[in-house]
């Protein structure tokens, strides 16, 4: 099954949308595979957000991830990665069309609630960054009335 990885970062962990971001990705039908609350150093920020060192934005953008805690989740799925993104919504919450996350509860690009991987590729890698251990190992009982 396909993982993703998805991370509230600090305003929405302040804003208490944790439960809330949650909830969308268990109604959909997703699995959550890993999760913890974890306030990240400097290094580890600029490593996860490595593609981005060049753009004009990268010091602020790290600057908010290390303010605060985040919560960092695994979570599976058919097409995860593609639909976690939709769930998501644009980077740009001006552009997140509501009823994403983005979109419900956003209003800056430099305080956009959430993280989710943009490709499977990435994805394993985020999640080899955050989750050394790996997922949590378990099936869920509904799974059946979910997956064909
Ligand atoms: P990016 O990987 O392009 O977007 P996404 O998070 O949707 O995959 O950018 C990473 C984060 O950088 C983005 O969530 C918010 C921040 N950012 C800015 O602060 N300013 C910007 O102009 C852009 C494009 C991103």
């Amino acid at each position: 099954m396909e993982h993703t990885f998805i991370m509230v970062k600090p305003d929405g962990v302040q804003r208490g949308l944790v439960g809330e971001i949650i909830s969308r990705f268990e109604k959909k039908g997703f699995y959550l595979k890993g999760m913890k609350l974890m306030k990240v150093d400097r290094k580890f920020a600029e490593k996860h957000y490595a593609d981005l060192s060049a753009k004009p934005f990268f010091k602020s953008l790290v600057e908010y991830i290390i303010s605060g805690p985040v919560v960092a989740m695994i979570w599976a799925g058919k097409n995860v990665v593609t639909t976690g993104r939709k769930i998501i919504g644009a980077t740009n919450p001006s552009e997140s069309a509501p009823g994403t996350i983005r979109g419900d509860f956003a209003v800056e690009v430099g305080r956009n609630v959430i993280h989710g991987s943009d490709s499977v590729e990435n994805a394993k890698k985020e999640i080899a960054l955050w989750f050394p251990d790996g997922a949590v190992n378990w099936e869920s009982s509904l799974r059946p009335w979910i997956s064909e």
